[in-house]
């Protein structure tokens, strides 16, 4: 099948991608010539695990190709997929400038019937504009509408795209049009194999499940770092109380992990937009507000206590930071902790040296050469002269390291651990201060300062 996707991101390159690896023709279009230009090549502008030799081969077999040129994506696709970006406006909510500009663009060049696709995550209704846009246009240039518009959202994680992609959960088709679900029926037949993952439904209930989902995704998180809290003040550890209430299958073990808070292009960018849109339409979506005002604690949980450790005086000390992405296997910073707690390092007046095996050209790009960041070559050289060690990000390497190193490495043996990634026995024995999320011997160390632990 010909398909077209605008907007080669995440969600459209590997879309792209991956439809193009299981036979289809696909034209991708960007307004980006430099990216366009070294996708054509077999390069990518992004780190996802696997995707590199998958654009490289379908380009080189000729089913996958870049283009600016829009005209030539209407034309080549039956199927068009909207994947450009959904950037928070101001006040949080999705600004749909560059899906309502693609759908002008198809009405522009429409040549034939289209079934149109609304990919990136949009607010309830966008599918809506997204028609009323193309009709408008139309009638515009005196042409005929011949389109459809389906919701079609994408679930995939950053870091497991292309697996996300090639095995989904589920395949949700928001449509009311019988020709568009028979169409995208055979489009996904290759991901459809052992049992039937679509899931048929109106448009506006395909655009709420997909906040619905990474909002409850969201909560989870926000809900056990809350827990974290409490077992902190409590004098629990709620590494066991995540074990003790994940072996429940109504709760289940995914995304009860506490941490330094989450972060990414989703979470925290849809819970926004779902609580703008639910003002927009008179509901308080308390619950939601609540999930974001814990995620924003959470982010500056590992300053607190460093900043109490140190009595406040971090002005000249070097702190060094494993883990900047915010998750292991990508080199995304959107969002990620790392930036809350260097941000707040700097003004304290401290100096970072991180590693990060992924993401150091990007925080490079994004805060410039600074006298008060150093990216080092490797996790051991990030510890030289450090006055403590952070992490951040719980990338594998950082799992098992040489305990003795970093104690040999640092000017103190003390360790704040936004990721909870060892054994807190462990590393008292070891002779180290260590500081984790919601766990007793950090609870242990900060209530000390604060005058002992509740009865
Ligand atoms: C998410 C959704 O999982 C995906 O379905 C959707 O399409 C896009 O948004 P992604 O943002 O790539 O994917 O990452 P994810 O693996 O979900 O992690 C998001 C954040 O939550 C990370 O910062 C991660 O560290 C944090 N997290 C995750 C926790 O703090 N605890 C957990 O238990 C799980």
């Amino acid at each position: 099948m010909k398909v077209t996707v605008f907007g080669v991101g995440y969600v459209g390159l590997v879309q792209g991608a991956v439809l193009a690896e299981v036979g289809h023709k696909v034209v991708c279009v960007d307004v980006d010539q430099a990216k366009v230009d070294k996708l054509n090549q077999g390069g990518i502008p992004i780190y996802e695990p696997g995707l590199e030799p998958l654009v490289k081969q379908n380009v080189e077999a000729g089913r996958l190709s870049f283009t600016t040129d829009a005209k030539t994506g209407v034309e080549h696709g039956e199927v068009i997929f909207i994947a450009v970006g959904t950037p928070p406006d101001e006040d949080g909510s999705a600004d749909l400038k560059y899906v309502l500009t693609v759908a002008s663009t198809v009405a522009e060049h429409l040549n034939g019937h289209k079934i149109v696709v609304t990919k990136s995550t949009v607010p309830v209704g966008t599918a809506d504009k997204v028609r009323a846009t193309l009709g408008d246009k139309l009638s515009s240039l005196g042409k005929s509408p011949t389109f459809d518009v389906v919701s079609n959202p994408e679930f995939l994680k950053e870091g497991a795209a292309v697996n996300d992609c090639m095995r989904p959960d589920r395949i949700i088709l928001g449509t009311d049009s019988a020709l568009a679900q028979k169409k995208l029926r055979q489009l996904y037949a290759p991901f459809n194999r052992n049992h039937d993952k679509v899931i048929v439904m109106d448009v506006r209930s395909a655009e709420l499940t997909k906040y619905a989902a990474n909002c409850m995704l969201a909560t989870k998180i926000s809900f056990m770092n809350e827990m974290a809290c409490l077992a902190e003040k409590f004098g629990a550890d709620i590494e066991n109380v995540r074990k003790g209430i994940g072996s429940d299958p109504r709760i289940g073990y995914q995304f009860i992990y506490p941490g330094c808070g989450y972060g990414g292009s989703c979470f925290p960018k849809d819970v926004q937009a779902l609580v703008r849109s639910a003002r927009a339409v008179g509901h308080d979506a308390s619950i939601l507000e609540a999930v974001e005002a814990v995620n924003y604690k959470q982010k500056e949980k590992l300053f607190g206590y460093i900043h109490q450790h140190f009595n406040g005086d971090l002005a000249g000390k070097t702190v060094a930071i494993w883990g900047l992405s915010f998750k292991p296997n990508t080199d995304d910073m959107r969002e990620a902790s790392s930036r809350v707690l260097m941000e707040q390092l700097w003004a304290a007046g401290a100096r970072v040296q991180a590693y990060d095996p992924e993401a150091m050209e990007e925080t490079q790009r994004i805060y410039g050469h600074r006298a008060d960041l150093s990216l080092m070559g490797t996790k051991e050289s990030a510890l030289s002269g450090a006055d403590m060690l952070v992490i951040c990000t719980e990338w594998q390497v950082f799992r098992a390291p040489d305990f003795d190193l970093i104690k040999e490495r640092l000017s103190n043996p003390v360790i704040f651990d936004g990721r909870n990634l060892f054994d807190p026995g462990q590393l008292a024995e070891q002779g180290f201060q260590y500081y984790a999320i919601g766990r007793g011997l950090s609870v242990q160390s900060i209530s000390a300062r604060q005058g002992g632990l509740p009865a």
